[in-house]
């Protein structure tokens, strides 16, 4: 499973430890390159250290400070280093300290269940969960995918993914967060953090921050598909948009009390995400009050020393580049803490963030599982090291973790579908005389569910994308064997062309008599190691695969009676069939998981109902308009992305551009759109004012950065212990000689001290002033104090038994903000024909306000406010103002 096209040369670029004579090896933050024309990210310094008293955190720090003031500075740097890209069993391991019980955090991807193991369940991808718009779903599916990892021994999980937000619909890793809006995006976010943690393992919130598309985001992945660049894209973001659109999600995310967030690949105004002092050190452990640990995405690592105080805590997979051998981190960051250059308390900080984080969720040193599986091998034995070949051992006790999450997973994946069109009451199916069934999309891989190697191809049902984000099916159920088990049991007659290619078969079917006709069609992207069909990660196209675009015209052509199911990343173009009138449905079925089939028997049969789309349907990929940069712009510098829309992606912009249904450029289906079961009415609109308290800017300053422990500054304790076995390409924190720094790390000078290399402060352990806008859980707590309450009835006024999901949109009002942003959801569910209920949701102080680039906080503006109640950003039949 190496991947192939990552880099050799991302450590020679950027070399952390060269000498300070040479200008480039310094991070950009500590030169000023303000005046060379690119966008600039200003130093933040010195990196926040833990606070005792954060709320939530108090019991997690006090067991971190016993069991980091035992370790030794070789200990405390080996829970902060990888040990290399397949050191271990896990796709990432960080050493561990024998002396005490503790064997190496193991961290393992992803977000929609585990990756590259066996007997684990493969869950739907984020965006369908996202659209189930169901936050107990969501807490329920955390919890369900944190037992699996739990359970294999894993004490980190690789998600969720909320970054990518979305910005442009043809992102290839889109569909591995909730949806695009900021905060849905959040809430969501927030729900399945608590299921993962309540599990027992910690959450990780990725990527930190912008990493908007696959195209550039790593220098060497792009020269591999031929783009001649030397560095990774930078991603330009104005502070408001920042705060307003792209922070947002991570906030509700350390509200939840994540306990990891990983810094992204690529660069955010030309610093790269894991030394960018502004967003690491600067918003999320300064302004966001984080407390948890940064982690690198698997050779996001550019420096040592300015990564450390730019605020990373723990390098992955720990080797500069794959199956190098060598680290920015381990046995240097021993020398550049015993050199001064990086201060003991930033180690001492990042070991506390790591154990803290670790106790936090439940676990303890006594209790810590065996790791029982391995990412490299299905089979029993394998080696424990299978980077070097090293220890064949067991590695693989094959221990059935998927309790009945099945049950869970299909009933998501069903809620989770969208049904866009539904004419002449087409659905739900109620035993018809014959169904015909069209497409690729229905059936299977021939090679196997996991024919291909991270799910990198489309063959059969699309039910997850590709990339590090999936995980291997324990079975597929197809929707060709789903629909027939179903038709069986009816009495109704079934037949399937498991193939675009084979038109005169599918037509010699679907136009028979009483041919209820379901074509399934998909598009797919994914990760941007993978080049599918010439989309490297990002799509390339908003079109269907395999010309299903022809494929639906075809069938629609000839049969009065077809219902199109999409199993797709995100939106595609469906402007030349959506209206046609013999297309009496349109489901979009997202990427389901494992319970495809039977998830969308369940919806066509009414089984359960359906959700909303998580994102707009514009007529094309130019109506949104961003899109994904596939040319280098900037010679062989850094790509440039420059984030200019602000807010105005996906509903903000369309609502900008395009107000009107039939206005050029309006979207098909708007943001939160989706049909139900039944006619619902909205009335009695209620908004009842609070009296919190007036908002109180955060003063005061931090404690002293503290110490845990001491340490001898004598070389000879460091150097590589006579009792250990040294393993090929392993990271150690040992030394190689005791003779003198120099020798020890190589060739390199270290004859430097930090304030010559460093940015300035960025040593500096000495109280610092709080934030305005900061505080431990998210920033602020006064940002969390309740407004408006705001209340609608709903009403089911049509006759058959159905979910709601009614949504509050509010307007913060002024010049160049958007006409308005979702601020409340509920999906209430099984309302029946006549049935009231009563929409409840609470306006914060945060929702209502804006930041404030001169004052560095939020405010909530003079300009008028106003509420908005209704079914989709677009039908919103109640509106009242906000005093
Ligand atoms: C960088 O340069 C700009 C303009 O020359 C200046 O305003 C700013 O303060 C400088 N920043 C640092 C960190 O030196
Ligand atoms: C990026 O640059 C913009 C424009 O100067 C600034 O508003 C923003 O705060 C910067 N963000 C970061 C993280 O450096
Ligand atoms: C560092 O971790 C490795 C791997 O878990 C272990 O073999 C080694 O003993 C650890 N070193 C120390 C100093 O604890
Ligand atoms: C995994 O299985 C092995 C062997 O049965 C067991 O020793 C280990 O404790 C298990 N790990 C977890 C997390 O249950
Ligand atoms: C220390 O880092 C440099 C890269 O900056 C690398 O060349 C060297 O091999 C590293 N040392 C070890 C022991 O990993
Ligand atoms: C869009 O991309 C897909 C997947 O690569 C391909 O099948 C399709 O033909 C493309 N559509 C167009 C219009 O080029
Ligand atoms: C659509 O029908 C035309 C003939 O009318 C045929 O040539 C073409 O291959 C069909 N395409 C698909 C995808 O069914
Ligand atoms: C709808 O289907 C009928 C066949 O039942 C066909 O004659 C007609 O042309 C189709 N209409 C459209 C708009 O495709
Ligand atoms: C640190 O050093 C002091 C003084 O040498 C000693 O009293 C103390 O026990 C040491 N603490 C640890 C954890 O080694
Ligand atoms: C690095 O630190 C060690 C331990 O303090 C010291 O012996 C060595 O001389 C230092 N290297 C340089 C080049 O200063």
């Amino acid at each position: 499973m190496r991947l192939e096209s990552s880099v050799l040369a991302l450590g020679l670029i950027h070399v952390a430890w060269s000498t300070p004579a040479d200008p480039l090896s310094l991070p950009k933050q500590a030169r000023n390159d303000s005046n060379d024309g690119l966008a600039y990210s200003p130093p933040v310094y010195p990196s926040p250290w833990m606070d005792p008293n954060a709320q939530g955190w108090e019991e997690a720090y006090i067991k971190a400070r016993d069991f980091v003031s035992q370790l030794t500075l070789l200990e405390k740097v080996n829970i902060t280093t990888g040990v290399g890209w397949m050191g271990e069993r896990c796709v990432g391991n960080v050493g561990g300290v024998p002396r005490l019980g503790l064997r190496g955090l193991c961290m393992q991807d992803g977000p929609l269940g585990i990756r590259f193991s066996d007997y684990n369940s493969a869950f739907p991808g984020a965006i369908t969960a996202g659209a189930t718009f169901s936050k107990h779903l969501l807490r329920d599916r955390g919890f369900n995918m944190g037992s699996e990892h739990r359970d294999k021994g894993i004490d980190v999980m690789l998600g969720p993914a909320l970054g990518p937000l979305g910005r442009m619909p043809l992102g290839g890793r889109d569909w591995e967060g909730f949806g695009v809006d900021p905060y849905m995006l959040g809430q969501m976010t927030g729900a399945v953090v608590e299921g993962i943690q309540n599990a027992g393992v910690v959450a990780c919130a990725k990527h930190y921050i912008a990493n908007e598309q696959e195209h550039f985001r790593q220098s060497g992945e792009a020269t591999g598909y031929g783009f001649d660049i030397a560095e990774s894209l930078s991603a330009n973001i104005d502070d408001k948009t920042m705060h307003e659109v792209y922070n947002w999600p991570f906030v509700d995310a350390v509200h939840a009390g994540v306990g990891s967030v990983m810094c992204s690949y690529q660069q955010i105004n030309n610093s790269y995400g894991c030394q960018n002092s502004a967003t690491l050190n600067g918003l999320l452990k300064g302004e966001l009050g984080f407390q948890g640990f940064v982690m690198s995405d698997w050779q996001a690592q550019h420096t040592g020393a300015a990564s450390a105080v730019a605020g990373l805590d723990m390098t992955m997979p720990g080797d500069t580049s794959f199956n190098t051998g060598v680290s920015y981190w381990g046995s240097n960051l021993t020398l550049a803490v015993l050199n001064g250059t990086v201060p003991e308390y930033r180690l001492d900080d990042m070991a506390m963030r790591i154990m803290a984080s670790y106790f936090k969720v439940g676990r303890t040193v006594e209790t810590q599982p065996e790791i029982n599986f391995s990412s490299w091998t299905r089979q029993t034995f394998g080696y424990l090291h299978p980077a070097s070949e090293e220890n064949w051992q067991q590695v693989n006790f094959q221990v059935d973790v998927r309790g009945n999450h099945a049950h869970h997973i299909r009933e998501t994946a069903a809620k989770g579908t969208v049904l866009l069109k539904n004419n002449y009451d087409a659905l739900p199916l109620k035993k018809p005389k014959f169904v015909a069934v069209v497409g690729d999309d229905a059936g299977p891989n021939i090679a196997g569910p996991n024919g291909c190697s991270d799910r990198g191809c489309l063959q059969g049902v699309n039910a997850m994308g590709w990339g590090s984000g999936t995980s291997e099916f324990p079975y597929l159920i197809t929707p060709d064997s789903a629909l027939q088990q179903q038709a069986i049991q009816d009495g109704t007659r079934y037949e399937s062309v498991l193939s675009n290619y084979e038109w005169d078969k599918a037509k010699a079917l679907v136009s028979q008599p009483d041919a209820t006709a379901i074509v399934f069609v998909a598009a797919d992207s994914g990760e941007g190691y993978l080049n599918v069909d010439g989309n490297m990660g990002d799509r390339k196209n908003m079109t269907l695969w395999k010309n299903g675009n022809d494929l639906i015209k075809n069938v629609s052509s000839v049969n009065p009676n077809t219902i199109v199911v999409m199993h797709t990343v995100g939106p595609v173009e469906v402007t030349e069939w959506y209206d046609n009138p013999n297309v009496t449905a349109i489901l979009w079925a997202g990427l389901p998981g494992q319970e495809a089939g039977n998830s969308i028997t369940d919806i066509l049969y009414g089984k359960h109902s359906p959700g909303r789309s998580p994102f707009s349907w514009g007529p094309n990929r130019e109506s949104y308009g961003v899109d994904v940069l596939y040319k280098p712009n900037n010679g062989k510098g850094a790509p440039q992305q420059d984030f200019t829309e602000g807010a105005f992606i996906d509903y903000r912009h369309f609502d900008k551009v395009a107000p009107n249904k039939g206005d050029e450029g309006a979207p098909i289906y708007e943001y939160g759109f989706g049909l139900s079961w039944s006619a619902f009415e909205y009335t009695d609109l209620v908004i009842t004012p609070r009296s919190p308290q007036p908002y109180q800017p955060t003063v005061g300053q931090t404690i002293a950065a503290p110490s845990f422990g001491n340490y001898s500054d004598d070389l000879n304790e460091y150097t590589f212990p006579d009792d250990i076995r040294r393993i090929d390409q392993f990271i150690y924190p040992y030394l190689d000689t005791a003779e003198s720094g120099e020798a020890a790390s190589g060739d390199r000078n270290y004859g430097s001290t930090a304030e010559e290399f460093l940015p300035a402060g960025a040593t500096d352990g000495s109280p610092q002033p709080l934030k305005a806008a900061s505080g431990a859980n998210g920033g602020n707590r006064q940002l969390w104090d309740v407004m408006y309450e705001v209340q609608a009835t709903i009403t089911n006024t049509g006759a058959a038994m159905s979910d709601e999901v009614p949504q509050l949109y509010v307007s913060l009002g002024g010049e160049g903000e958007p006409v308005r942003v979702l601020r409340g959801f509920d999906r209430i569910e099984r309302i029946a024909p006549g049935q009231s209920v009563q929409f409840i949701s609470q306006i914060t102080r945060r929702d209502l306000s804006n930041w404030d680039t001169v004052s560095q906080n939020w405010v909530i503006t003079d300009a008028p406010k106003q509420v908005w109640v209704g079914s989709s950003s677009r039908n919103l039949p109640l509106v009242g103002n906000l005093q």
